[in-house]
């Protein structure tokens, strides 16, 4: 991966205009970077929504239609009614991977978690009309994602970071995402009940990059109105932490050249990473 330093930094903050947005993440723990900014066009982003629900339907045999709520009943826990998460979408299609390089979230991205941040996770989120059977006004409960380190943490150096692209438009009603403005300089996790009389929703058009500190309190309102918010969204973790998913090795060259920037995705994928090598353990059985 080519150096990428604090000048670089600097002057890619200016190049993409992304002053205001670096303040919110020091500030709120969360910015919306509108389509505008980000270089793709609305019908690139048409082409990730479909590609997400053609995987999504792949996998389980269910169609997917965009204005509907899916007929097929899902089981999880009671929380997690109403909604669907498809996992390792880089290894699918070449389409997940601009998203994944995209030089605006780069720039956020590091000024979070420095240089040589991991691509933790590669997923879709497809959420569907809350059930009348779900009482609560949340759909996805209260938390930090950052939660795998115990706090308190430190809101200058969070350990995680998550971009949430948005697929289809975010309101309140549609269940958008739900964040409390200024929780991440708490560097603890909510108490129970204390987020959602705080939170307020994240509300952007299709095509908008949401990215936030691992700190950050966050959940989802409950979706009111019928049909599917659809969403990519990728956690990033520090160079010391494992990823969630395992991605060195399995994303093929062809994808990687294809990047427009393969030295920053090989450094995603850990691919300039030694190997870790477990010797196997001396047995001491007696046979
Ligand atoms: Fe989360």
């Amino acid at each position: 991966m080519q150096n990428h330093d604090l000048t670089d930094q600097a002057s890619d903050i200016e190049k993409y205009d992304l002053a205001q947005h670096i303040r919110d993440l020091d500030e709120i723990g969360l910015t919306i970077v509108p389509p505008a900014k980000l270089g793709l066009t609305i019908d690139y982003f048409e082409q990730l929504r479909d590609a997400i629900l053609r995987v999504a339907s792949e996998r389980t045999g269910v169609m997917f239609d965009l204005d509907k709520n899916p007929t097929a009943v899902f089981n999880g826990r009671p929380d997690e009614i109403g909604h669907l998460i498809v996992s390792h979408l880089i290894h699918e299609d070449q389409l997940f991977e601009p998203v994944v390089s995209n030089p605006v979230k780069r720039v956020l991205m590091t000024h979070l978690l420095g240089e040589n941040h991991r691509l933790a996770v590669s997923d879709g989120w497809i959420k569907w009309q809350t059930p009348d059977s779900w009482e609560g006004e949340a759909t996805t409960g209260f938390h930090a994602d950052q939660s795998v380190v115990p706090p308190p943490w430190n809101w200058k150096l969070p350990h995680i970071a998550n971009m949430n692209w948005t697929l289809t438009d975010y309101t309140k009603e549609d269940g958008a995402l739900a964040y409390v403005p200024g929780s991440h300089l708490e560097g603890r996790l909510p108490e129970l009940g204390e987020a959602l009389p705080l939170s307020v929703p994240v509300e952007a058009p299709m095509g908008s990059l949401v990215l936030f500190s691992g700190c950050l309190w966050h959940g989802a309102f409950r979706k009111n109105t019928p049909g599917l918010r659809v969403t990519l969204l990728g956690q990033h973790c520090r160079p010391y932490m494992s990823p969630f998913q395992d991605f060195k090795g399995r994303v093929s060259e062809e994808t990687i050249l294809a990047s427009q920037d393969p030295g920053y995705l090989r450094s995603l994928l850990r691919e300039g990473e030694e190997q870790l090598r477990i010797d196997p353990v001396p047995s001491t059985r007696v046979v």
